[in-house]
């Protein structure tokens, strides 16, 4: 089974993901988001069948624990607003 990540999994196009992802059905589903912009309401019918970690992506510790084992990563935070940390330049794409 996979595992996946995905930060900014509260917001518009995170939710969608998140959804397209358990329609699959072989995966398991952590999102990461600080609900700046996004809403857990966008996620209300597939709560049950996720783990939502309320957290900053900037917070290194957060996501390394969130993340150390999950298989793939999506990255939806709007990165614009914001100088992100060199750790995560480097690990965007992973
Ligand atoms: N919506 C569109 O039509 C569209 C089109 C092209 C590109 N994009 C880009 O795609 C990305 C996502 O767009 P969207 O419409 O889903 O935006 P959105 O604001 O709905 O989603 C972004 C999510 O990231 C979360 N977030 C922001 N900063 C965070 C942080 N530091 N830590 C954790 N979570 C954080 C927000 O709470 C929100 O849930 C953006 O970069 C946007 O510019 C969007």
């Amino acid at each position: 089974m996979s595992r996946y990540v995905v930060t900014g999994g509260a917001g518009f196009i995170g939710s969608a993901v998140v959804r397209q992802v358990l329609a699959q059905g072989d995966g398991e589903v952590m999102v990461i988001d600080n609900l700046m912009t996004g809403f857990e309401r966008n996620l209300a019918e597939v709560a049950s069948q996720i783990v939502f970690n309320r957290a900053d992506v900037r917070d290194y510790k957060t996501i390394a624990e969130g993340c150390g084992a999950r298989t793939l990563y999506f990255t939806l935070r709007p990165f614009r607003r914001f100088r992100a940390p060199s750790w995560i330049r480097r690990h965007r794409m992973r």
